[in-house]
C-alpha cells in the first residue's frame, strides 16, 4: 500500500489562529496513517518539529553553500529539522521563473541530502483547455528524470493544475483520475522503473473541507498538498478527516 499524506503549504502566510496554536490543534488530529507535514515559510522550520509533525520547506537551493544571497541549502535545512521539501511548485516555476531544468538540479540535491522531495507538476488552462495534458506532464516528468532518482528513498508527486491553485476551482475526482493514470504512465517510461506504482500521487489546487470526498473516492490520489484551506487547523483537519476516512 502506498504511503499517504496531507501537506500544508503556507506559502508566505502564517494561520491567523498563531503558528503554536495551530501546530498544537493539528497534534491533536487523528491522522491515522496519514502522514501531515507543515510546509512553514523558512524562519518557522523550527517551531513544527515539536509538536511531533514532520516538517517540509517550500523550496531550496541547487547548492549546498556559497555567495548565494537569500538562499537556503538542502544541508541546512536538514539541520533544522526538515524532512520533506516542496520542488517545482507552480508559483516558483511562474513568479521565479524556475525551469525544469534548475528544478532537475535541485531534485537532485535535495535526493543526495536526505530530503523526501515532493515535486509539483501541474499544466495551465492552455494547455489543458488544447487537450494537451498528458503530453505536458510527460516533458515535466522527462525533464526530472536523474540519476539521483535510484538512490532515493521516497519520492512525492504532488498534481496541482495551475488553473486550480488558490482559484477557488477544482479539479473534479474523476478528472484527476484520468491524469493521475496519464502520471504513472509517464512515470513508467520515463522514471526507474519502481516509482510507477508504488510512489505516492497527490492533489493539489483548491482543496477544501467541501471537494475533499469527491477527490478522495474517485481522484485515485493519495493525499492531498493544501494551500489556502490548510492555514486554518479546523479546515486543515476537516480536510485530514475526509482523507483518513478513505482508508
Ligand atoms: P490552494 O494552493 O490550496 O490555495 O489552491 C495549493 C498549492 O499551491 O499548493
Amino acid at each position: 500500500m502506498r504511503k499517504r499524506y496531507l501537506i500544508a503549504n503556507w506559502k508566505m502566510n502564517l494561520p491567523p489562529e498563531g503558528v503554536d496554536n495551530y501546530l498544537a490543534a493539528m497534534a491533536r488530529a487523528d491522522a491515522r496513517d496519514v502522514t501531515i507535514v507543515v510546509a512553514p515559510p523558512f524562519p518557522f522550520l523550527r517551531d513544527v518539529s515539536p509538536h511531533r509533525i514532520a516538517v517540509g520547506a517550500q523550496n531550496c537551493s541547487d547548492h549546498q553553500n556559497g555567495a548565494f544571497t537569500g538562499e537556503v541549502s538542502p544541508g541546512m535545512l536538514r539541520g533544522c529539522g526538515v524532512d520533506y521539501v516542496i520542488l517545482g511548485h507552480s508559483e516558483r516555476r511562474q513568479i521565479f521563473h524556475e525551469a525544469d531544468p534548475l528544478i532537475a538540479r535541485k531534485l537532485a540535491l535535495a535526493i543526495e541530502t536526505g530530503l523526501t522531495p515532493v515535486l509539483c507538476i501541474g499544466e495551465d488552462i492552455r494547455v489543458r483547455d488544447t487537450g494537451q495534458v498528458a503530453r505536458f506532464l510527460a516533458d515535466q516528468i522527462r525533464a526530472t528524470a536523474i540519476p539521483a532518482l535510484e538512490m532515493a528513498k521516497d519520492v512525492v508527486i504532488a498534481y496541482e493544475p495551475v488553473w486550480a491553485i488558490g482559484t477557488g476551482r477544482n479539479a473534479s475526482g474523476a478528472m484527476v483520475a484520468e491524469t493521475v493514470g496519464e502520471i504513472r504512465q509517464s512515470l513508467e517510461r520515463f522514471w526507474p522503473a519502481r516509482y510507477a506504482a508504488g510512489l505516492p500521487i497527490l492533489y493539489g489546487g483548491s482543496v477544501t473541507p467541501d471537494n475533499v470526498d469527491d477527490l478522495v473516492v474517485s481522484g485515485g490520489i493519495d493525499g492531498f498538498l493544501v494551500g489556502g484551506a490548510s492555514l486554518d487547523s479546523s479546515k486543515f483537519s476537516a480536510i485530514l478527516a475526509g482523507l483518513a476516512r478513505a482508508a
